[in-house]
């Protein structure tokens, strides 16, 4: 762990008593938002508060995402538009975070065309940010750092956006280099954190009230692969099932490739692991999943969903899939249609292709116009629609169980949460349910959500 306490405190004492305010704003995964926590925790140590308003921000930091080009398109039209918030407060620092900063072409543009950013802070360099802010504080111009220092893995302070579901990086990095994927050039490779520490984290956390843990890396399932084979990811699981107390345990997300049968007799052995897994199909065509190096076909992925089906039919799965991959042919998209059917997802987290410099990808010649891609997302969707509201209606009659999130944005009065499915639950309650669990009986099924009321009694 890089020791920057020095700075730490050098920052506190320019500072002084001045209340100073920091906007943060992540974008993308759920491990950037973890990595968000973790820059908001270091602030929080050098004496910053936070704000949700960036007008009335000291300093603000983007917590970038690489993985579609539409989110870094975001990214610099809001970095353009702090231009002005720059002219009106020029003592504001603007900085750049997470997994955009890791392209070099695009932190060369950041230097080159966005003259108000101050700072730029690489995804494994979160540790470097005491100094940097120390230099920008002091006049400098610019300061960048994007080494990989990997010393920011383990006991990180961090100001949780929630106080009753936390996430938990269980690694870092991915080794599997999709053809499509960003990730692997970002984020390096796999590494993953010690057993205890994710235990004695996860106990903590359980200590505080945190009614679900959220284990987090980009392919769960090869957890522990560089710890010499002291634990494995189904090990895990079964270690933090055995914590007291009353909470669930997800996880995200699990390469079909490494989904092992040891994985899914963990699952259905612990009782506080949620009766959900995310597992990205991508496409229903072995052929394109060649061409994406997944290292999977339909074949084996249709293998996991039966031996998880035969154990729980209504088990639930949720998946990711790309449309518009490099020439992939109308009879291959029909083929992920068919798999949508098959399986019955609960829910779908689909995107349309984008080219990401630097990846296998990006050299394929693709054929596919922009308007067909989208034509085919709409029909993808349209698909899913009805697949989930169909399958949703088999949880009508039934109780769920509810870790309630806050208030329903759809009705006054009615609250929302998410079942051990993973499935939206909306109903009727007051809002000191927010954070606990509740029983719900359901009565009807939309296509995003199940709706119904308390139990009584
Ligand atoms: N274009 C579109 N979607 C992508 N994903 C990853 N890279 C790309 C890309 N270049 C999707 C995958 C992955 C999810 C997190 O993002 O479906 O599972
Ligand atoms: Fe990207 Fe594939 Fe790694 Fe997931 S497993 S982060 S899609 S390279």
């Amino acid at each position: 762990m890089k020791d920057n306490t020095a700075e730490i405190s050098e920052i506190k004492a320019l500072l002084g008593d001045k209340p100073r305010k920091a906007y943060i704003r992540s974008f993308g995964c759920q491990l950037n938002v973890s990595d968000g926590e973790k820059i908001k925790g270091l602030l929080k140590k050098m004496g910053y508060g936070f704000t949700e308003d960036e007008h009335e921000a000291d300093l603000i930091i983007l917590n970038t995402c690489a993985v579609r080009e539409s989110a870094e398109d975001r990214v610099f039209g809001i970095v353009g538009s702090m231009k002005k918030l720059k002219e009106l407060k020029p003592s504001l620092i603007i900085g750049i975070a997470g997994c955009m900063t890791a392209q070099s072409h695009i932190a060369e543009k950041i230097k080159k065309s966005y003259p108000q950013v101050d700072l730029v802070l690489g995804t494994s360099a979160i540790s470097a940010l005491p100094r940097l802010l120390l230099e920008a504080l002091r006049g400098a111009k610019f300061s960048a750092d994007i080494t990989e220092y990997d010393d920011f893995s383990e006991a990180a302070e961090q100001v949780r956006e929630s106080s009753f579901k936390a996430s938990v990086p269980i690694m870092f990095g991915c080794n599997n280099f999709c053809t499509y994927c960003i990730v692997p050039y970002v984020r390096g490779r796999e590494r993953s954190r010690r057993p205890e520490d994710i235990i004695g984290e996860v106990r903590e956390l359980v200590s505080q009230g945190y009614k679900e843990i959220m284990l987090l890396g980009q392919n769960v399932n090869s957890y522990g692969n560089d710890l010499g084979g002291e634990c494995s990811f189904p090990q895990l699981l079964r270690e933090l099932n055995k914590i007291e107390g009353d909470f669930w345990i997800r996880f995200m997300s699990s390469h079909p490739k490494d989904a092992s049968k040891e994985l899914i007799d963990a699952i259905f052995d612990c009782e506080k692991v949620a009766k959900h897994l995310h597992l990205p199909v991508q496409s229903g065509s072995s052929a394109v999943l060649d061409r994406m190096n997944r290292r999977y076909t339909m074949e084996k992925y249709l293998g996991i969903v039966d031996e998880i089906r035969r154990r729980d039919d209504d088990f639930s799965l949720t998946t990711d899939i790309i449309v518009g991959f490099p020439n992939e042919t109308d009879e291959e998209f029909r083929a992920t249609l068919d798999v949508i059917k098959k399986v019955r997802y609960d829910n779908i987290y689909s995107f349309i292709y984008s080219k990401r410099s630097g990846t296998k990808a990006a050299e394929m010649p693709d054929s596919i116009s922009d308007e067909e891609k989208g034509h085919r997302m709409r029909e993808l969707l349209e698909v899913q629609r009805e697949v989930s509201t169909e399958h949703y209606k088999r949880f009508i009659g039934r109780t769920m169980r509810v870790l309630v999130d806050g208030v329903s944005k759809k009705k006054d009065g009615w609250l929302t949460g998410k079942s051990s499915e993973f499935i939206i639950v909306e109903f009727e309650g007051d809002s000191s349910l927010i954070g606990q669990f509740a029983d719900i009986e359901i009565t009807d099924a939309m296509n995003w959500a199940v709706t119904g009321h308390i139990k009584k009694g």
